[in-house]
């Protein structure tokens, strides 16, 4: 079985990485425009617990790509990630995936969530080249249909259509030279009863 195969069914299994193309308007602007723009603007990705962080040109990185991932822009992402880029996120179970067939599992995630937020809660790390930025954050979504039975054991018990459920996430993410990203390790966990994100404050 080619593992681009495998991946597909994972998504199901795996609410990290959600796409929704209701929310499709992505960035337009330039990333020197965001470094300088409210952390307000675009909601479904909220920086506002992170803005004091003095790396602006990471903040404006991690803003452009994770607004590509809410927005459900794969084709975004991908011209993000080097050709050399590399993925392991373990609540999808899945190790050292490549560019290509990330994009392919990343793709197959739009017809099970909609709705897709981050909040991020703290953030360190750098811009430089072949520096890493890692961000703790909390990923919202909502099932666009009613979970296979193989996808429940990754989800909240009884979850079905339309239900939200969200996933407290640690985001680590490698530059190359020319700030693309190549190297991302996300792990992450569903949330728990009485999650409360002011108990991680750090702002
Ligand atoms: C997708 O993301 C890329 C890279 O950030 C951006 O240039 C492009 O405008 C986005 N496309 C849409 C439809 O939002």
């Amino acid at each position: 079985m080619k593992l681009s195969n495998f991946l597909i069914p994972l998504v199901a299994i795996a609410p990290t990485v959600l796409a929704s193309r209701r929310i499709s308007r992505g960035p337009d602007v330039s990333l020197q425009l965001r470094i300088n723009s409210p952390a307000t603007d675009y909601p479904a990705y909220d920086d506002s617990r992170i803005q004091h962080f003095h790396d602006k040109v990471l903040l404006a990185r991690m803003k452009e790509y994770f607004i590509s991932f809410v927005a459900g822009n794969f084709t975004g992402m991908y011209d993000l990630q080097a050709d050399d880029f590399h993925i392991t996120d373990i609540p999808l179970a899945i190790v050292r995936a490549d560019r290509n067939q990330w994009l392919g599992a990343n793709s197959g995630f739009s017809s099970l969530m909609t709705d897709v937020k981050v909040q991020a809660i703290s953030i360190d790390g750098g811009s430089g080249p072949c520096e890493f930025g890692i961000m703790e954050n909390v990923v919202w979504f909502t099932l666009a249909v009613d979970p296979p039975e193989e996808a429940k054991p990754g989800l909240p018990p009884g979850i079905k259509k339309g239900d939200t459920a969200g996933m407290i996430m640690l985001s680590t993410i490698w530059w190359n030279e020319e700030g693309k990203v190549k190297r991302e390790l996300e792990y992450g966990k569903l949330l728990w009863p009485g999650f409360d994100i002011d108990a991680f404050k750090t702002w």
